[in-house]
């Protein structure tokens, strides 16, 4: 059973082999350790206390470190049941200096494999800071939006005086939050109105997080500011375009091992992960097939070779389906049921929802079977079976290690300067939500040139002067697309 002390992680004795992936990683995230280097000594996160929700692999561990060697005082959990990589978990809770006899790192409550209930519980051990006035964290790091929402949903009950009974929940995942904050309000009915009043902002990962983000924003129940690191142009047309165009193939491969050559693909939306996603399956040879509801981005999928149509049309057909919408309900049970034999089907976009899970498991005489952790089979009573890929959650991390180092690195100095931005200039930021200054866009992009033995030509004055920006940038304005 998982270890526990002020953290809970699956194994502390893969915390040595967690150390080495961590120091290899380290090289290939410059963006990362360059921050180190470039804040080491003015520490601009002192005093800073960051709750992260963030999938608990070993780059995001490179970021937990870089947080505290800036001054951050940190708790974490993963932002998924499936997605933390134990050893990477066990590193951070027994630090650079620990052992698992004596750790020394930081908290960390995250372990692949968690029921909802223990991924809500971890949740809530991050946002609960001991020995701290209001209980809470200074600041939030989060990817998707789960830590924000249950801090909103508790104030939001609090001031209620009462939160929903458990049983009326129209989800599993709902249902969970409520138990929680309904025991959260008898034991203390203030304990997230007090948790929240320090917290400075927020730091959003990902497309369906800043989603969430605006829509409160739009409400006006939006509590604290928040900057939407997704839309930094390093963060998006980045890490979810390159970085699926790695892990969404990485996942289908460890999980199945399938050829991929040959088959056809259908990818249903052709947003940043989509472009991704078609572009790694068509790159091993697949044929592939995009749906898409936008026009623009239809026409994009068009300009660039792919076939475009309904999904009902190749259903019956297509050997492997990926999701990449964070849209609710793509690919549906009538759906599956007109598969054919072991087509794979898996989602890459980040909730559960994409794929009607609870549909399937209600088909008559249908046999769900392990094949192994987060590789399904489901037989339907006529013998055909699909594979589906971490029970229709984001296949990359279930199957696969998520994105690699270097595509993190952008995201994650992103994420890192976004922290220094709240944290050091509230007054800035008055409760809204923001994107990243473009000047930080294009540092973090700089700081990952050399790696990659990239020479950039220097503006010459009278050029800079001619398309009327500074020599020093920024080159673009913010309307600019890229
Ligand atoms: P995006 O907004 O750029 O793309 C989504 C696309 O899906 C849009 O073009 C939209 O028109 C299309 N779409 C919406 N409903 C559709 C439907 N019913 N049928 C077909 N297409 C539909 O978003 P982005 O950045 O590509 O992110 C997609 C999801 O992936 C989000 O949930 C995001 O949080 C997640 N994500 C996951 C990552 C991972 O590592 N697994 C990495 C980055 C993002």
């Amino acid at each position: 059973s998982p270890v526990t002390n002020d953290f809970k992680v699956a194994d502390l004795s893969l915390a040595a082999f967690g150390r080495k992936e961590i120091t290899l990683a380290e090289h290939e995230m410059p963006g990362l350790m360059a921050i180190r280097e470039e804040y080491a000594a003015s520490q601009p996160l002192a005093g800073a206390r960051i709750t992260g929700s963030l999938h608990m692999t070993v780059q995001t561990a490179v970021l937990i470190e870089t947080l505290a060697a800036l001054g951050a005082q940190v708790r974490w959990a993963s932002c998924n049941i499936f997605s933390t990589q134990d050893h990477a978990a066990a590193a951070i809770a027994v630090g650079p200096n620990g052992t698992p006899e004596n750790p020394q790192g930081i908290p960390v409550f995250a372990w692949k494999g968690e029921t909802l209930a223990e991924y809500w519980w971890c949740t809530e051990q991050a946002l609960t800071w001991p020995d701290v006035p209001t209980g809470g964290p200074n600041m939030i790091l989060d990817d998707g939006g789960d830590a924000t929402l249950l801090v909103h949903k508790g104030v939001e009950f609090e001031k209620a005086g009462q939160a929903p009974d458990p049983s009326t929940a129209d989800s599993e995942e709902y249902e969970q939050i409520l138990l929680l904050l309904n025991r959260t309000l008898g034991e203390n009915p203030q304990k997230w109105t007090q948790l929240s009043s320090e917290i400075r902002g927020v730091t959003e990962e990902t497309t369906t997080g800043v989603h969430r983000l605006y829509e409160m924003q739009r409400d006006g129940t939006l509590l604290f500011p928040a900057i939407n690191v997704n839309d930094a142009v390093t963060k998006s047309k980045f890490d979810n375009k390159y970085g699926c165009r790695h892990s969404l193939i990485d996942g289908i491969n460890r999980a199945t091992d399938v050829l991929i050559g040959g088959k056809v693909a259908v990818v249903c939306g052709y947003g940043d992960v989509g472009k991704g996603c078609a572009e790694s399956l068509r790159g091993q040879g697949a044929r592939v097939i995009v749906t898409e509801i936008d026009p623009i981005n239809a026409l994009q999928a068009a300009m660039d070779g792919y076939q475009v149509t309904v999904l009902e049309d190749v259903v019956e057909t297509a050997d492997i389906f990926v999701t990449t919408t964070g849209n609710r309900d793509i690919i549906l049970a009538e759906h599956m049921q007109r598969m054919k034999h072991q087509a794979i089907v898996g989602n890459i976009g980040h909730f559960d929802n994409e794929i009607d899970m609870a549909g399937l498991a209600k088909i008559p005489g249908i046999v769900k079977d392990e094949v192994k952790p987060q590789v399904h089979t489901w037989t339907f009573s006529d013998g055909k079976v699909l594979i589906v890929l971490s029970e229709g959650r984001l296949l990359n991390l279930g199957n696969a290690t998520g994105h690699p180092s270097f595509v993190m690195s952008n995201s994650f100095s992103d994420q890192t300067l976004a922290q220094i931005e709240l944290f050091t200039k509230p007054e800035e930021y008055p409760i809204g939500v923001y994107v990243l200054p473009k000047h930080l866009d294009e540092k973090v992009a700089r700081l990952h040139l050399d790696a990659l033995g990239v020479k950039l030509t220097t503006l010459r004055p009278e050029q800079a002067s001619y398309i009327g920006v500074p020599v020093e940038g920024p080159y673009k304005p913010d309307h600019y697309r890229y």
